[in-house]
C-alpha cells in the first residue's frame, strides 16, 4: 500500500491548505516518528495522519482554553469512570470540517483513507451505555460551545476484546496503549498526589480543632489531555484522564532494611490503580482496587478544579458560581467528601460554608435501579483507606438524620431507610444516599426511570427534597451516529432537507412529508440495502455465514444481561424454527438475527446465553428444512466501531428489556435514527420514542412497569405460562433437553432452570406470547416494503428529541446554569508574555 514516489520536499511559499496538510503529514512521518518510505509501517502512516489532524485542533484548543480563563465563565466538569469514545480520526475530521481535504491529501499520497481509519486502536474505556453517554455528551458540549471538561481514568487496558471460540466468549486484554495514542498530550505539570491509608490526627489551631490526614501512602495522578472538537465551531474542549504514577518517596521500612527491590516493587504496585477498567456493566464488583480507582478519580479531579478556580479567584465560597460538577452515577461520588475535606482541612472553611459550597456544586445522575448495581462500600474499606472521609461522611449523616428527624418526628423506619450507613449484616456506606444528600440535583435518564426514582427507589428522599429531583432523557450525538456512521443516509438527507440536522436534529421533522413520496422511499430503500450489503460482507468475512440481504435484519446489540432478555429473542428464533420444521413449506418472512454484546467475564448465565445463541445458530443455519430463511449471527467484539456498521444496516431494533429495568437505553435511539423500526417494551426511553414516532409506527408488546410490579406482588408463577403454551413448552424443553447441545445434554439446563425453577426474575415467560404475536406483525409489515420504509422514515423523522444536544441544553439550563461561549474564528493565542499569534483561519473565512 505504500507509494514509492512520496512527493519531494515542498518549499512553495504559496502553499494552499491541501499542500499544508500533506506537508504536515510528511513532517510528522519524518520528524515525529523518524520514518521514511522504506521503514514506515501502515501504523506509522496512520499516526502521521493523526498528528496532522491533531495539529489542526491544537490551535483552536489553546484559543478555547485561554478564552475560558480570560472570560472567566462558569465551567462544567463531567466526572465519569467510563468514556467509551471509539475511534477519533474520522470523527475529528468531520467536526473540524476537514474530512474531504484530508481524504484528498491521503489519496494523493497513494494511501487508502478507509483502510487507514481502520488502523486506529479504539478507545474502549467503558462498558456500555453509561460510558458511551459520557462520550456523546462531550461531543455535544463542545458543539454547543459549553465550557466543559470530561474527567476520567486513563486505563491501560480498556474493555476486553471478545473472541468467540467454539461458541464461547473468550476475553482478550485490550492493550490499547501498547503503541502510541496520538490523540493525547501528557501534562506532566498536572501531577496531584492522591493519598491513601494513614491516620487522622486532630490539632488545635487558635482553639479550633483541625484534622490532618497523615502517614498516608501517596500515588501521583498525572493528567493526559485529549482534545474534543465541536462540530462546525472553533471550540475544542478537554477530556482529562488520570494515570497513576508512583511517588518518589520510598517506603522507609524496606529502604532501611536495604531491600531496594522490594521498595521499588511496592512503588510499582501503586501504578496498578489505573491499569484496568472493571468489565462489569450494571453490577458492582466491590473490590478494593475499584474503590481506590474511584477515589483516585475523585481526588485528582477535585484538586484540579480547585487549582483552576484559584488561578482567578481567592474566595472558595464563590466556587458554585464558577463550577458545576456532574457525577455520572455514584462511581465518582467520593468527590463529595473529598471536596468537603479540602474545604475544611486545607482551606479552613467552616462546616456550614463548606457544605453550602459542596451541595451547590454537585449534581448526581442515577443510571440504574437494579439493586445489584447500587454501590455500597464497606465501612472497613473507609477505615483503612479513607479514614478522614469516613469521619466526614459520618458527620454529614448525623446532620442529615437530624434534619430528617425534624421533618418526620418519630419515624424511625424512615431514619434507617435514609441513613447513609447500611447497618445490616456488614456496615456499608450507601453511595446513592451520599450522592443525593450532597447534591442539589438528582436526575434519572428517561421519564419513566425518573418517575421510578421519585416514587419507588428514592421515595423517602423525594419526600424530603422534591425540588432536587428531575429528569434528563438521554440522547445520542447525531454527528457520530448518523453523519459518520451512515454516510449514504446522511447524504440522502442532506440532499432533501439540507444539513441543518447535524446541529439541530429537530430538522429531521422535514422528512415527515417525504415519507409519502414514493421516489424518496425508493432512495431510502436503496441506502438501506447498500448498508445491509456492507454488513453482510462483514459477516461473511468474520463469521463465514452467507446472509440474504433481502431478509429482515433483526438486530439486538448491547451488553448481554438477563434483564435485557436476549434469551427472549432466542426463544422467538426457536419458535420460528419449530414452525418451519413442522411445515417446511410455511411461507415465512426470511430473517437474519444479528446479535452482538459482551458478557461480564464472571457472569455465568450471560456467558451461557452467548453459547446458546451460537448453538442455535449452528443448528438453524445448517438445517436444509430452513433453507436459508433463518440465519443466526453472533458478531464478536461488539464495540463502537462495530455498532457504527450495524445500526445503519438494521431493519428491526430489539429493545425488549422487562418494563421498569432499563433506565433509558440509547441503542434504541441509534437504531431509529438510522431507519430501523423498534420492537420493544414500554421501558426506558422506548416510551418517549413511541410518543415521538407515533404508536402506530413502533411494535410495542409485553407488560407495563406497573403490571410487572403488580404481577410480582400477586405472586408470579412462570410454570403457569409454561403449562399453558405448548409452543413455549416445546422450545424450553429443547433447550433444557440438549437439542442444541447434543455433546453435553445438560449444558443449557441452568438457563431453563433460571426461568422455571428460580422464579424467572425478568418475566420472559409472562411476555413470551405477546412478543411472538408482535413479531408476527413485524413480519406481516415487512412483506410490504413500501409501507415498511414509510414507517422507517417516520421513525427517523421523529428522532429530534433524542439528540444529546437537547439533553445537554437541558442540563446546562436546569442544573448547571452555564452559558455558551463562542470562540471567535480570528483567535489570538498567547505563546509567551508579549508574544501572541493572531490566527486567520482560511476555513472559517477569517480576514
Ligand atoms: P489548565 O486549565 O491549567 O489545564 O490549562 C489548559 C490551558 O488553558 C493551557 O494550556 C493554556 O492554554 C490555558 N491557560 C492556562 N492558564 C491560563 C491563564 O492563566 N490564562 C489564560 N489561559 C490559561
Amino acid at each position: 500500500m505504500h507509494d514509492d514516489s512520496l512527493p519531494p520536499t515542498i518549499d512553495n511559499p504559496e502553499l494552499d491548505s491541501l499542500m499544508l496538510t500533506i506537508k504536515s503529514f510528511l513532517e510528522h512521518l519524518e520528524y515525529t516518528l523518524g520514518k521514511d518510505k522504506y521503514s514506515a509501517s501502515r501504523y506509522d502512516i496512520y499516526n502521521a495522519l493523526a498528528y496532522a489532524v491533531r495539529d489542526r485542533m491544537v490551535e483552536r484548543w489553546l484559543d478555547t482554553q485561554q478564552h475560558y480563563y480570560n472570560s472567566d465563565h462558569k465551567r462544567v466538569y463531567y466526572l465519569s469512570m467510563e468514556f467509551l469514545m471509539g475511534r477519533s480520526l474520522e470523527n475529528s475530521l468531520i467536526n473540524l470540517g476537514l474530512l474531504d481535504e484530508f481524504k484528498e491529501a491521503v489519496s494523493s499520497l497513494g494511501y487508502d483513507f478507509d483502510e487507514l481509519v481502520e488502523d486506529e486502536q479504539e478507545a474502549g474505556l467503558g462498558n456500555g451505555g453509561l460510558g458511551r453517554l459520557a462520550a456523546c455528551f462531550l461531543d455535544s458540549m463542545a458543539t454547543m460551545a459549553i465550557p466543559a471538561y470530561g474527567y476520567g481514568i486513563r486505563y491501560e487496558y480498556g474493555i476486553f476484546r471478545q473472541k468467540i471460540t467454539d461458541g464461547t466468549q473468550v476475553e482478550i486484554p485490550d492493550n490499547w496503549l501498547r503503541y502510541r495514542n496520538p490523540w493525547e498530550l501528557d501534562r506532566q505539570e498536572h501531577l496531584h498526589p492522591v493519598k491513601f491509608n494513614g491516620r487522622v490526627v486532630t490539632v488545635h489551631i487558635d482553639g479550633k480543632p483541625r484534622h490532618e490526614w497523615v502517614d498516608t501512602e501517596d500515588v501521583m495522578a498525572m493528567a493526559y489531555d485529549t482534545p474534543i472538537p465541536g462540530y462546525g465551531n472553533n471550540t475544542v474542549n478537554t477530556m482529562r484522564l488520570w494515570c497513576a504514577k508512583s511517588s518518589r518517596e520510598f517506603d522507609l521500612k524496606f529502604f532501611n532494611e536495604g531491600n531496594y527491590i522490594r521498595a521499588v516493587e511496592k512503588k510499582m504496585l501503586t501504578e496498578n490503580i489505573s491499569k484496568v477498567l472493571y468489565p462489569a456493566d450494571n453490577v458492582i464488583e466491590g473490590k478494593e482496587l475499584r474503590f481506590k480507582q474511584e477515589y483516585f478519580l475523585a481526588s485528582a479531579t477535585v484538586h484540579d478544579v480547585i487549582y483552576r478556580f484559584k488561578k482567578m479567584h481567592k474566595d472558595l465560597r464563590l466556587l458554585p458560581d464558577k463550577v458545576a460538577i456532574q457525577l455520572n452515577d455514584t462511581h465518582p461520588a467520593l468527590a463529595i467528601p473529598e471536596l468537603m475535606r479540602v474545604l475544611l482541612d486545607l482551606e479552613g472553611l467552616s462546616w456550614d460554608d463548606a457544605w453550602n459550597v459542596t451541595t451547590r456544586v454537585f449534581a448526581y445522575t442515577n443510571h440504574t435501579i437494579l439493586p445489584e448495581a447500587l454501590e455500597q462500600w464497606p465501612v472497613w474499606f473507609f477505615e483503612q483507606i479513607l479514614p478522614r472521609h469516613l469521619m466526614i461522611i459520618y458527620e454529614i449523616n448525623d446532620r442529615f438524620l437530624d434534619e430528617v428527624r425534624r421533618r418526620f418526628p418519630g419515624d424511625n423506619g424512615r431514619l434507617a431507610r435514609m441513613s447513609l450507613v447500611e447497618e445490616h449484616w456488614e456496615r456499608k456506606i450507601r453511595m446513592a444516599h451520599l450522592a443525593i444528600v450532597g447534591s442539589h440535583s438528582v436526575n434519572g435518564v428517561a421519564a419513566l426511570h425518573s418517575e421510578i426514582l421519585k416514587n419507588d427507589l428514592f421515595r423517602d428522599f423525594y419526600e424530603m427534597y422534591p425540588e432536587r429531583f428531575n429528569n434528563k432523557t438521554n440522547g445520542i450525538t447525531q454527528r457520530r451516529w448518523l453523519k459518520k456512521g451512515n454516510p449514504p443516509l446522511s447524504a440522502l438527507i442532506d440532499d432533501r432537507i439540507g444539513p441543518g440536522w447535524v446541529t439541530d436534529l429537530y430538522e429531521l421533522e422535514k422528512l415527515r412529508p417525504l415519507a409519502e413520496d414514493a421516489e424518496f422511499r425508493a432512495d431510502w430503500q436503496k441506502v438501506k440495502r447498500e448498508n445491509k450489503e456492507r454488513l453482510a460482507a462483514y459477516i461473511l468475512k468474520h463469521n463465514c455465514i452467507q446472509v440474504d440481504v433481502d431478509s429482515l435484519f433483526d438486530c439486538q446489540v448491547k451488553r448481554i444481561h438477563e434483564y435485557k432478555r436476549q434469551l427472549l429473542n432466542v426463544l422467538h428464533i426457536i419458535t420460528l424454527y419449530n414452525r418451519l420444521k413442522a411445515d417446511p413449506s410455511l411461507d415465512i418472512v426470511p430473517r437474519t438475527f444479528i446479535f452482538g454484546g459482551k458478557a461480564a467475564p464472571a457472569y455465568f448465565i450471560a456467558k451461557l446465553v452467548i453459547r446458546l445463541i451460537n448453538a442455535v445458530g449452528d443448528v438453524v443455519n445448517r438445517d436444509p428444512d430452513v433453507a436459508g430463511r433463518l440465519k443466526v449471527v453472533f458478531l464478536a467484539n461488539y464495540s463502537v466501531s462495530l455498532a457504527e456498521m450495524i445500526f445503519p444496516a438494521a431493519d428491526l431494533s430489539e429493545q425488549i428489556s422487562t418494563a421498569g429495568t432499563e433506565a433509558s437505553g440509547t441503542g434504541n435511539m441509534k437504531f431509529a435514527l438510522n431507519g430501523a423500526l423498534t420492537i420493544g417494551t414500554l421501558d426506558g426511553a422506548n416510551i418517549e420514542i413511541m410518543e415521538e414516532v407515533g404508536r402506530e409506527n413502533i411494535f410495542i408488546f409485553g407488560l407495563t412497569a406497573e403490571e410487572v410490579t403488580e404481577l410480582k406482588r400477586k405472586g408470579y408463577n412462570p410454570r403457569e405460562y409454561y403449562n399453558r403454551n405448548p409452543e413455549l413448552q416445546k422450545v424450553l424443553d429443547m433447550v433444557s433437553g440438549g437439542f442444541f447441545s447434543p455433546y453435553d445434554a445438560n449444558l443449557f439446563k441452568p438457563i431453563v432452570d433460571s426461568l422455571l425453577n428460580q422464579g424467572d426474575h425478568y418475566l420472559l415467560l409472562a411476555d413470551y406470547a405477546s412478543y411472538i404475536a408482535s413479531q408476527e406483525e413485524v413480519s406481516q409489515l415487512y412483506r410490504d416494503q413500501d409501507e415498511w420504509s414509510r414507517r422507517a422514515i417516520l421513525n427517523a423523522a421523529g428522532m429530534g428529541k433524542f439528540s444529546s444536544d437537547r439533553t445537554i441544553a437541558e442540563y446546562a439550563r436546569d442544573i448547571w446554569g452555564v452559558d455558551t461561549v463562542e470562540i471567535s474564528a480570528q483567535a489570538q493565542h498567547c505563546l509567551h508574555d508579549g508574544v501572541c499569534l493572531v490566527e486567520h483561519r482560511k476555513d472559517e473565512g477569517g480576514s
